[in-house]
């Protein structure tokens, strides 16, 4: 009913709005005033996560594109190797784990099937297994050794939105966590990151407030056969995201790549109006990506691409270059797909409404897919 999505005629525009709510849920009770991560529900003791050696990530659809993130994150902040792995591929190529291995496993519902039977393959190996859900004593969670919630609430949009900026948050909640009680060197970083993922929910705000453009540039590109997405760092999987939200709720080809690829293939499918959209580095710490992509702007742009640019406030040096400006704010580079997903969202469903779609149940799809 229409009371139900709260006044919107989808839930996942409801949903979309609820991001900051969302996130500041799965902030809550956990970030104390002193930067102090509590994280006991884990179930996880410092001495077991003291141990590990290694952690490899498990998930599916947009999930997966959360761990791909956290790989990032975790990499940096805690030096600890950590693969990605999409659930359906991972027990079907016997993976090299145990008991110093620590699996992620993150699901929204809890009972993506190959999710689940990775968290079974991975137990029976003796690994350790957090599970990162959103409803509460699910499947996964019961059968993991510890879970972590996403307090996103319930999610009815088919489309995962509010649910995947939660798993991003308690990604990089489990990162830090890790980093503390391993207590490595970068304690500043770590302190100062804190405080500014206690600020997320804000952030996520005036990117909502600023969005309205989008959606008018959405219904211009309601006639595209394709929208290439490119990225690099943790904007890769953002635009992997970007490229997802577009099939599942537009049914329009959507590929992402990694910008660094352009010129090993990517490049010769350039040509006269092509929407290309760009997700641009924070130009805090990783200065060099950021000019790096300001080139591969301009090259595609000198091909003939439309060049739809999400970038930092006041990033004058990808302006001239840009057809279409997103600003987004700025915010440390490890934390920028919170911010820098929410316009790939917009974009997604309105272009997708444009058409004529039903967001919240597009063709063919499941909220979970619990068969193989
Ligand atoms: C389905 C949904 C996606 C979701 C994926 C993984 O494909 O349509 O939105 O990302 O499953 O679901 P999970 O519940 O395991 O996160």
């Amino acid at each position: 009913s229409a009371a139900e999505k709260g006044g919107y005629d989808y839930f996942m525009l409801k949903e979309i709005v609820e991001q900051p709510r969302a996130v500041a849920d799965t902030l809550l009770g956990r970030v104390g005033v002193d930067g102090t991560l509590t994280l006991d529900e884990m179930r996880l003791t410092p001495a077991d996560l003291r141990d590990i050696e290694k952690i490899v990530i498990i998930a599916c659809g947009t999930s997966y594109h959360a761990g791909l993130i956290a790989k990032y994150a975790i990499e940096h902040w805690c030096r600890i190797p950590c693969e990605v792995e999409v659930a359906s591929e991972f027990r079907y190529r016997d993976p090299i784990l145990d008991r110093q291995t620590l699996v992620i496993a993150i699901s929204q519902s809890g009972e993506s099937m190959d999710t689940l039977m990775a968290v079974r393959y991975a137990r029976e190996q003796r690994a350790r297994v957090l599970a990162i859900c959103n409803v509460n004593g699910s499947t996964i969670p019961r059968e993991a050794d510890g879970v972590l919630y996403t307090h996103a609430g319930p999610e009815v949009g088919v489309a995962a939105t509010k649910t995947f900026l939660t798993q991003l948050v308690a990604c990089y909640l489990v990162g830090l966590y890790l980093a503390q009680v391993r207590n490595l060197k970068f304690g500043d970083e770590i302190n100062a990151i804190i405080e500014q993922l206690a600020n997320m929910p804000d952030q996520v705000e005036r990117v909502l407030a600023t969005v309205e453009p989008v959606r008018e540039l959405a219904r211009s590109l309601a006639d595209s056969e394709t929208v290439l997405f490119l990225g690099r760092h943790v904007g890769y999987p953002v635009a992997m995201e970007g490229a997802l939200k577009l099939k599942e709720l537009a049914y329009m080809h959507a590929e992402a790549f990694a910008a660094g690829e352009l010129k090993h293939g990517p490049i010769a499918l350039i040509e006269d109006g092509l929407p290309v959209v760009v997700v641009v580095p924070s130009r805090e710490g990783r200065g060099v990506l950021h000019d790096k992509i300001v080139s591969n702007i301009q090259e595609i742009r000198a091909r003939g691409a439309r060049t739809i640019v999400i970038a930092e406030e006041g990033d004058e040096a990808v302006r001239p270059f840009a057809d279409q400006l997103i600003e987004i704010p700025a915010v440390p580079t490890l934390l920028q797909p919170v911010v820098a997903t929410v316009p790939m969202q917009v974009f997604a469903c309105e272009l997708a409404l444009a058409k004529g779609n039903d967001v919240d149940q597009p063709r063919n799809l499941a909220k979970s897919v619990t068969v193989e």
